[in-house]
């Protein structure tokens, strides 16, 4: 088994062009994604968090290459380089014809389980459909992975002709988890895929989700807002803002001792249920986020941040590991270390 990581994103930029005018001339560009990196190892989840808006999703689109679906006028560089065994394949340069034959390998869920299954297909053909795409597999040995796959996200066989409008959110989600599956993928790509549930609801998604990771040979990029939901289930946890990494490092120590002033802001507003940690102080950051069109100079997070010094505003920093593992896109927290 090749120890190099499954995927690893470099400088990777997403620019949305805006046109105005009658001649729909470019008028300027939303820098979504503005010059991210880092990996995802083998059985690894990476949790990535950062406020809405801050170009998460746009991050999970490009790994899979569909943002050209999305927005045909986008513009995408940097790499997003896939270990599959032998083969390093950068699924940034492919047609999307090309990466029809890498599918299988990359699966995505979704936010809205409401929204993401075919309101008109039965679970069976739901699950099934990955298969049918990808593999040589006879209708009988499908029907039989189907099942299997059902019962590996807590449902049951009975459940395979029913339709998505029959289950409860938490059970639409599995169903998408059981999709994801189906072709054996090296990473899952989940957008928020318990935002939209219950609380309570949550937790057996993300345990289940957990298990998965165990039993199958697959990563995760688990993509949330909430932070409380990533440390539970994170190896690594990458902090984003207005387009950039902020801190990129284990999940235990990113989440107990953040370093960049926008990690420790975001983690103050987390309530924790550790007595220790009771007092902790709520860091209000003051304005809104600035627009990803007009972003500010320098370090983007400068215009709110609570050590901001004069030097912020000159250079855009990158990130530097300050312990093993342990990226800080700050030149003030480096400096100190
Ligand atoms: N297809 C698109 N066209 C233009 N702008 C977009 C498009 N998709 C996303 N954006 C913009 O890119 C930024 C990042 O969006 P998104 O990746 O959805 O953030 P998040 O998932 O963190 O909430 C936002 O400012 C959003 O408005
Ligand atoms: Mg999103």
């Amino acid at each position: 088994m090749s120890q190099k990581p499954v995927v690893e994103v470099k400088n990777l930029k997403v620019h949305f062009p805006i046109h105005g005018g009658i001649i729909s001339k470019k008028v300027g560009t939303v820098k979504a994604v503005d010059g991210v990196s880092f990996s995802i190892g083998r059985r690894e989840i990476v949790g990535l968090v950062g406020e809405s808006g801050c170009g998460k999703t746009t991050v999970g689109r490009a790994m899979i290459n569909i943002l050209h679906h999305v927005a045909p006028d986008v513009e995408i560089s940097g790499e997003i380089l896939y270990h599959f065994g032998d083969e390093t394949i950068d699924f940034g340069k492919l047609t999307s014809h090309e990466v029809r034959k890498y599918r299988s390998r990359v699966q995505m869920i979704f936010q809205d389980p409401y929204a993401s299954l075919n309101p008109r297909m039965t679970v069976k053909q739901i699950v099934e459909e990955p298969l049918k795409l990808h593999t040589k597999k006879t209708e009988s040995e499908r029907r039989n992975t189907v099942i299997n796959l059902l019962e590996k996200v807590g449902l049951q066989a009975v459940h395979a002709d029913r339709f998505p409008h029959e289950f409860s959110g938490g059970q639409r989600q599995r169903v998408g988890i059981a999709r994801a599956l189906a072709t054996n993928p090296d990473l899952i790509i989940c957008d928020e895929p318990v935002s939209a549930l219950d609380v309570s609801i949550q937790a057996q998604v993300i345990n289940l989700m957990m298990d998965i990771q165990k039993e199958f040979d697959v990563s995760f990029l688990f993509i949330a807002h909430d932070l409380s939901v990533v440390e539970h289930i994170s190896d690594q946890i990458a902090v984003m803002y207005l387009g950039n990494l902020m801190e990129f490092g284990p999940a235990k120590q990113v989440y107990h001792h953040p370093k960049h002033p926008y990690s420790t802001a975001l983690l103050s507003a987390v309530p924790i249920p550790d007595p220790d940690k009771k007092n902790r102080k709520r860091i209000v950051l003051e304005g809104d986020v600035p627009t990803p069109i007009n972003k500010p100079s320098g370090c983007s997070f400068r215009t709110r941040c609570p050590v901001v010094e004069e030097s912020c505003s000159e250079s855009t920093p990158v990130l530097e590991e300050i312990d093993l593992k342990h990226w800080v896109s700050c030149p003030i927290v480096t400096e100190k270390q």
